[in-house]
């Protein structure tokens, strides 16, 4: 049942790391610097991180490094953008608080199950649960699904689904099979963290449904993978005494958190014009009964809006990522570190580099950026963005609290200067070299020379797009 290859692997690196962070290295900002961010050929599959695919997670071993060099047992280490919750996940492996903010629904969820340890009693009365639901779809325990790994894990970066309509994929007896599962959890509801874990299984499951070519047995699916997680929390349990996380469905942009609070951040926010979370879980949510309509209006970096001139895209996102920013400077004690994990992305054939928005901004929010480390990204693991094709490098902002940032985070008329300013600097570049992007050389002159004109139209509107929906 183990998959002990990828635990053994995990160890292996734990002990490297130790070793390397103990013994070798004299200071944390050293450290940054011996670190071969890259992490070639490491394993990020390991005990809790295998519950759920998330699209564009990052790595355990950021927030795993930036956790030893920063904080000490017991500290609060924050991640404004959790996600599927992986700072949160390490934050507990370390013995430190872990608090994280997502305003995805389903990412709380997931890394609610992940950070909520179950004790023996309960993992024997969610087994029992599934052997009871075995019966009513007549399996044997031996039957199991071969193509997921054993620690039931599937690759979650590319997100490849099948040609045909997602919704022609859930076939009347696809529907019942999975209605019977969601009926039978609910026998789970009084015990919450069982309950969340029951649902996060039979979210991964309809996963499966969706990327798979197979159209039956999916109980089979569910069952395994409940078995996995029960390992993986026997696991985790040798390893960690208590976890105490804490995961609050919010906005990054205003969180309700005291002033000066936590230890240190690490977070990777969502990219501009990259991803539609809302879109990827849609499926996943209406299943779940979450409310994907109100997480879609509040979603950073979507791109299902402003279709007719994307520049307008980017200075909406700038406010929402500098708001982000001013918060994340509220919230963290002075002198303390936030590192930001960002790749590059596009649109209108230009290419937007956020680190480098991020940094100019990080000055306003009373940020001083410290180092800015450039990481290859794992070519199993890059993720697809249509203009610059695969994402394939990563930046990681080192940003440290110099002071407290001048304005609020509401404050639309200070958002909207910093972002007027980014967005002048980058027409300035746009202006002597349009086109940056990859995929702008097979673009006529002509429209070539209408970018110009496009980005200051976008320029124009910047006090409307800012606002907060
Ligand atoms: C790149 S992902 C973070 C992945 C995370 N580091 C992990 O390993 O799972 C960005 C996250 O930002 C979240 N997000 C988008 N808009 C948000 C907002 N307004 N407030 C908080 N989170 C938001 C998305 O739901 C997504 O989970």
């Amino acid at each position: 049942m183990a998959n002990t290859k990828q635990l053994e692997l995990f160890e292996l690196q734990e002990k490297r790391r130790d070793m390397t962070i103990r013994h070798v290295i004299t200071s944390p900002w050293e450290a940054l610097d011996r670190v071969n961010w890259d992490f070639t050929g490491e394993t990020t599959q390991y005990l809790t991180h295998t519950f759920h695919s998330y699209p564009a997670r990052f790595i355990p071993q950021i927030p795993n490094l930036f956790i030893q060099l920063f904080t000490k047992e017991g500290d609060i280490v924050f991640d404004p953008f959790a996600g599927c919750g992986t700072t949160l996940v390490e934050a507990m492996f370390l013995s430190r608080k872990g608090v994280g903010v997502d305003m995805n629904p389903l990412a709380c969820l997931i890394s609610k199950a992940k950070t909520t340890l179950i004790n023996p009693d309960d993992e024997s009365r969610l087994l029992g649960s599934v052997s009871k639901l075995q019966e009513v779809f007549h399996l044997r325990e031996s039957d199991d699904v071969p193509y997921l790994t054993q620690a039931g894990a599937f690759d979650d970066t590319d997100m490849k689904f099948p040609k045909r309509k997602i919704s022609e994929l859930f076939t009347p007896e696809i529907i019942d099979e999975l209605k019977k599962i969601k009926e039978h959890l609910d026998e789970l509801k009084d015990n919450q963290a069982l309950f969340n874990l029951g649902l996060v299984a039979l979210s991964a499951t309809i996963r499966v449904v969706i990327e798979s070519e197979r159209r039956n047995g999916f109980f089979k699916t569910f069952r395994q993978k409940i078995r996995s997680m029960t390992y993986a929390f026997e696991e985790t349990a040798r390893r960690v005494g208590t976890s105490r996380v804490t995961v609050l469905q919010g906005d990054a942009r205003r969180v309700a958190l005291p002033a000066k609070s936590v230890d240190l951040i690490v977070t990777s926010p969502p990219y501009v014009n990259a991803l539609d979370y809302y879109r990827v879980h849609q499926y996943n949510m209406a299943w779940l009964g979450m409310d994907y309509y109100a997480f879609r209006l509040q979603e950073i970096g979507g791109h299902s809006h402003f279709i007719a001139n994307r520049f307008r895209l980017l200075s909406e996102y700038l406010g929402d990522m500098f708001r982000a920013m001013i918060e994340m400077n509220r919230i963290l004690k002075s002198d303390h570190i936030c590192a930001i994990v960002v790749g590059n992305s596009s649109l209108e054939y230009e290419l937007i580099e956020s680190h480098k928005f991020f940094s100019a901004m990080a000055k306003d929010a009373g940020f001083e950026t410290r180092k800015t480390l450039f990481r290859n990204i794992d070519a199993t693991r890059k993720y697809h963005n249509q203009d610059i094709g695969k994402i394939n490098t990563e930046y990681i902002l080192v940003l440290q609290k110099i002071g407290d940032a001048p304005a609020k985070s509401n404050n639309d008329a200070f958002v909207a200067s910093v972002v007027r300013r980014e967005m002048l600097k980058f027409k300035k570049r746009v202006d002597k070299n349009p086109g940056s992007s990859v995929h702008a050389k097979r673009l006529p002159i002509t429209r070539i020379r209408q970018i110009p004109k496009r980005l200051e139209a976008a320029i124009a509107t910047i006090e409307k797009d800012i606002g907060i929906k």
